[in-house]
């Protein structure tokens, strides 16, 4: 693949992103941010990108009267800033069957859980903590798949345990697996910059 031209797509703080920028910046990922979108107006991801010098965007189903409207709208965005790739980094819309079809096996979504438990509608962001700790799960983790048509399904690409531990909240373990998240996120996107992962039915293979 050509070099990594990243759109992020994103709805809330967006410390994922600060972390993939981070390593760019720091040169430990060859990739480039060409845009960041997200669907929340107020979003710290959006001020992020700005004092970045990135193109930032507003881009909601809202402001569409269809949904093959609003398709329409971030296809050109996508093609139009060059982005032959996407992160969705806390995004908590689904894109459509056209988008995914359009940038397919190159889409990549962070899940705060160890996919397939703790994913499917409903499970973002706090609650996925709380599901896990009132389950009594005595390990927890972090999903980094590629994006098909169901959710919280496409192949996983990088999967990392975190312990649960016996004084944690909801909160100090978002914590400990965000600061997880910042790791994997880079981690799995060099894998594709470095042409290593190979797709063969529904899993993605490691070239060492
Ligand atoms: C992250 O913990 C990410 O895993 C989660 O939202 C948070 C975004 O944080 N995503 C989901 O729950 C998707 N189902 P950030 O804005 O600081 O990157």
């Amino acid at each position: 693949m050509n070099k990594l031209k990243l759109a992020i797509l994103a709805s809330g703080r967006g410390s994922n992103f600060e972390a993939i920028l981070t390593n760019i910046q720091q040169k430990k990922l060859d990739a480039a941010v060409q845009i960041v979108i997200s669907n929340n107006s107020k979003a710290g991801v959006l001020e992020l990108a700005r004092k970045n010098d990135i193109p930032a965007m507003h881009l909601s189903h809202r402001q569409f009267d269809s949904p093959e409207q609003f398709d329409e709208k971030l296809l050109s965005v996508l093609k139009e800033c060059g982005a032959n790739f996407i992160v969705l980094a806390g995004y908590m819309k689904l894109l459509s069957a056209k988008i995914i079809g359009a940038y397919r096996n190159r889409i990549l979504n962070i899940h705060p859980a160890l996919l397939p438990s703790f994913g499917g509608k409903g499970m973002y962001g706090i609650h996925v903590h709380e599901a896990v700790l009132a389950y009594g799960c005595k390990v927890t983790g972090v999903t980094v798949h590629l994006v098909d048509e169901k959710f919280d399904h496409g192949a996983p690409i990088i999967q990392r345990c975190v312990p649960v531990l016996s004084d944690d909240t909801p909160q100090t373990l978002a914590q400990r697996v965000l600061g997880v998240e910042h790791q994997v996120f880079t981690e799995a996107l060099r894998l594709f910059a470095e042409n290593r992962i190979e797709i063969r039915g529904r899993s993605a293979f490691i070239h060492q």
